[in-house]
């Protein structure tokens, strides 16, 4: 019986180790802010951080994917975009913190990212 408890001990120690092993190298996010969108974000938005700005990545590309495709967030204009986004927040059953981190994702991906003057 002791041995059947040391054995097992092992096995959960060597399955435990294996197990963090190769949950160690760190998963590269989808979707990483450039300092540029963080800096934006922080304008419009005091303490915005990177991973609010990833948490609009998701709900951008997941619940705003129900009834139709993500539309090319810099081929609208910020007017467009925020009666854009009050209008589907409630379509997409959005909570008003995940509307704010949606509005904090698209508005500064739109300003870093479009070329054309505003
Ligand atoms: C319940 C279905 C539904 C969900 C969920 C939804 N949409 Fe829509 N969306 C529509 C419909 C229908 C239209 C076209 C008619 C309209 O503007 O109401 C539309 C239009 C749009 C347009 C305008 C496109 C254009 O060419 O003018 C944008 C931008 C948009 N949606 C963004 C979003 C975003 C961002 C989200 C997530 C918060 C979202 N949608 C979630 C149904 C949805």
């Amino acid at each position: 019986m002791k041995y059947i408890l040391i054995l097992f001990t092992a096995i959960c120690l060597i399955q435990c180790k294996t197990k963090k092993s190769a949950t160690t190298p760190v998963a590269t996010p989808a979707y990483a802010p450039s300092e540029k969108e963080l800096s934006i974000a922080q304008k419009n938005w005091p303490n915005s951080t990177t991973e609010q700005l990833q948490e609009g990545n998701t709900i951008y590309r997941t619940k705003c994917t129900k009834c139709h495709e993500n539309f090319e967030i810099t081929s609208f204009s910020e007017k467009k975009w925020k009666h854009e986004i009050n209008d589907m927040a409630p379509k997409a059953k959005l909570t008003d913190l995940e509307k704010e981190n949606l509005s904090k994702f698209i508005l500064s991906y739109r300003e870093a990212n479009t070329v054309a003057p505003k």
